[in-house]
């Protein structure tokens, strides 16, 4: 937490629940986030104390005036960076011609033109169509409503360690118990594999033989689970996001392919937290040469404004019945503004490329730190889409949360925004804003430096 600073009150009050030290001073800061545990829900998430009264580009400065370096990226939102001036100027534009008829009620260029734009960008087979919605776990509710529909089906399969959104169905794929503790009942016919963890689970096998192991276990799960021919849809993170950056073999998805062909199931990739340059392309399933039956999609396509979309091929999307997809805010025309003008901002400064730069930058850091301390087990990710994995002993299944918890303190003290992911709460992940600068980036590196040098041995 930071104290001092400008703005601070000369108040003596301070935020024992939230563990902030009594200071002489109370920051602004303080007292906001004094007012949030008054009057939000103690169950809303917080990674940690920051603030914020403005941002652009990598930064964020908090209402006390401190500029914070933006390792977090809204959880992975603002891959275009914060504010970009093309996109606020075209949200502006359109607030100013109409912000909501309903897309039920009257069709509008925006919406049709974003659906365009993406069929175009990310096809799927010969002819692809897009559903616009608000989020991330709302698409992954249509994916599924369309998969039964197109499969006449009702079995879904998801994995471990998955992360799929907070909505009862995309809660239910949701692996993490933390997540949903209490929550339940959740949705019937839902099935749970072992995500093919390569780090975690491959135990001195070669990554081929570790796939070939795997989707031996999805061929048994077709005998111990669920009949193949009650399976709707696999559904599954190519990079998973919450779950640790953990990337799926890529003779893995060469199989889950051919097996969804064999049995006609639906193949779902959940690009939510992957997409939109984050890897280094459009798409994370690109870098393996597969296309999915359909996909899910949000965060860094409305660079902030709420948007999510499902795409898939058009004579499956055309199999959802009237009226049994949609809704009053689906693709608001101030989101599909922001979204068109992210997409052609984004081409402009070729973000895949910044994607892969930034990934390099951050690689690079990241694995001589490995070399230097024992308690980082791994170091993986797709591009710029980067984590490091902490563990006690070298030991992949016994996870160091402790050590990633002071890392990410110890930064935040220090004005760099970093967030945890992990089951185990053990894995420092990087969303930063892709257009961050190299100075920035190396300033907010150097500082994760420095500090793991004081935590680590
Ligand atoms: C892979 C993935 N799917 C779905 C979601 C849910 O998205 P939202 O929070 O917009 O509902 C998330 C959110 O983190 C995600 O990472």
């Amino acid at each position: 937490m930071r104290f001092g600073g400008g703005g601070s009150h000369e108040k003596k009050t301070f935020v024992p629940e939230l563990r902030i030290p009594m200071t002489e001073q109370t920051t602004r800061s303080q007292e906001l986030l004094a007012r949030r545990k008054a009057a939000i829900p103690n169950g809303v998430g917080m990674f940690n104390y920051a603030t914020a009264a403005k941002a652009s580009g990598a930064t964020i400065t908090d209402v006390d005036g401190r500029e914070l370096i933006d390792f977090a990226g809204g959880i992975g939102v603002v891959n275009a960076g914060h504010c970009p001036p093309p996109v606020v100027k075209a949200i502006q534009e359109q607030a100013e011609k109409f912000l909501h008829v309903s897309f039920n009620v009257a069709s509008y260029e925006p919406y049709i033109a974003l659906c365009e734009k993406l069929n175009a960008l990310l096809p799927h087979g010969q002819a692809t169509k897009t559903l616009l919605v608000s989020t991330g776990a709302e698409a992954v509710e249509n994916a599924i409503k369309i998969a039964r529909q197109a499969t006449g089906r009702q079995g879904v399969l998801c994995y471990t360690d998955a992360f799929h959104g907070r909505s009862m169905m995309a809660m239910t794929l949701t692996s993490k118990v933390g997540y949903k503790l209490g929550c339940g009942p959740f949705a019937p016919e839902v099935y749970r594999l072992q995500y093919p963890n390569v780090y975690r689970y491959a135990n001195g096998r070669s990554v081929d033989e570790f796939a070939k192991a795997e989707l031996a276990r999805l061929e048994e799960a077709m005998q111990n689970s669920i009949d193949v021919n009650d399976l709707a849809a696999i559904i599954i993170e190519v990079v998973q996001g919450e779950g640790g950056f953990n990337v799926a073999p890529a003779a893995y998805l060469n199989g889950l392919r051919e097996f969804c062909t064999k049995h006609g199931v639906m193949l779902i990739f959940d690009e939510v937290q992957a997409g939109f340059g984050r890897t280094g392309a459009w798409s994370a399933y690109e870098h393996f040469g597969i296309t999915p039956d359909i996909s899910t999609w949000a965060k860094s396509l409305g660079s902030g404004l709420p948007i999510g979309a499902v795409m898939g091929r058009a004579e499956i999307m055309d199999k959802a019945g009237p009226s049994t997809i949609g809704g009053t805010y689906i693709g608001s025309p101030v989101s599909c503004a922001a979204a068109l003008a992210t997409l052609k901002y984004m081409e402009e400064i070729d973000i895949n490329a910044k994607g892969r730069h930034v990934g390099e930058v951050i690689r690079t850091r990241f694995e001589g730190w490995k070399k230097k301390h024992a308690q980082i087990g791994d170091v993986r990710g797709l591009g710029a889409m980067l984590a490091i994995e902490f563990v006690k002993n070298g030991d992949p299944l016994r996870p160091d949360a402790d050590t990633c918890t002071a890392l990410m303190n110890a930064c935040a003290k220090r004005d760099l925004i970093l967030i945890t992911a992990g089951t185990h709460k053990n894995v420092i992940r990087v969303l930063c804003p892709l257009v961050i600068d190299d100075a920035t980036l190396n300033k907010g590196l150097d500082i994760m430096e420095e500090e793991l040098a004081k935590i680590c041995v």
